[in-house]
């Protein structure tokens, strides 16, 4: 049996408290300088490429999904644009007791042309370390504020407390409500790297022309 609390005993009571945020996800937003030749030439490669091979059916709604093979026949300007995303991903990445830089990185590459209309669902790449894409060409926004196409992020973290209360968020270290999906808006010659296990996806293409990325997988072998 519990004793009653004499009325007011606990009235002097306070408590302090610090908001942490734990268990960032790093994403890292490059862009290109003095990068239009290498983008010119990736853009003439792929077109050339969507002209000779059948597309993939991966996440892409509508639009081109070529082979994981671009480094085959993507020719210099993909070679640079590989090496610039090892490059980004050992900034971005530690291991215990080796050096980043001394490890054996290798890139899968892949190409996406998209018209009109077209969309990726979203999805995530397993089995590697870091996912990445660079931005060729965006096509032509269509006028007004949403532009359309642009890359999404969804909030990896538990998502049942959003499935039975959809209108509840927590609150981040700013005071601000948190967001379970944020869009990145993008530019040609824009590289953005994330974690491969990031849920992603593109919103429709809402403008006119043909947008066109470089997908890359980038991983550590043994
Ligand atoms: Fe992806």
């Amino acid at each position: 049996m519990t004793t009653p609390a004499t009325p007011g005993a606990f009235d002097a009571i306070r408590m302090q408290a610090a908001q942490i945020g734990l268990f960032e996800t790093p994403i890292l937003h490059g862009r290109l300088t003095g990068g239009e030749t290498l983008t010119a030439q990736l853009a003439q490669a792929i077109r050339a490429r969507r002209d000779a091979a059948d597309s993939l059916a991966r996440s892409n709604v509508g639009g081109w999904h070529s082979a994981t093979d671009m480094l085959d026949w993507g020719g210099p300007a993909a070679a640079k644009l590989a090496d610039f995303a090892v490059k980004t991903a050992i900034r971005m990445s530690h291991f215990d007791g080796r050096d980043a830089r001394s490890l054996n990185w290798e890139v899968k590459m892949w190409a996406n042309i998209s018209p009109p209309g077209a969309l990726n669902m979203s999805h995530a790449h397993p089995g590697v370390l870091w996912a990445a894409v660079y931005y060729v060409d965006m096509g032509t926004p269509p006028s007004g504020d949403d532009a359309g196409g642009e890359l999404f992020f969804e909030d990896p973290r538990f998502p049942v407390p959003l499935m039975r209360m959809p209108g509840f968020r927590m609150l981040g270290i700013d005071g601000q409500p948190q967001v379970n999906e944020r869009r990145w808006p993008t530019q040609a010659g824009d590289l953005v790297l994330f974690p491969a296990w990031l849920r992603h996806g593109v919103r429709p293409h809402a403008g006119a022309g043909e947008r066109i990325s470089v997908a890359m997988n980038i991983d550590v072998r043994g």
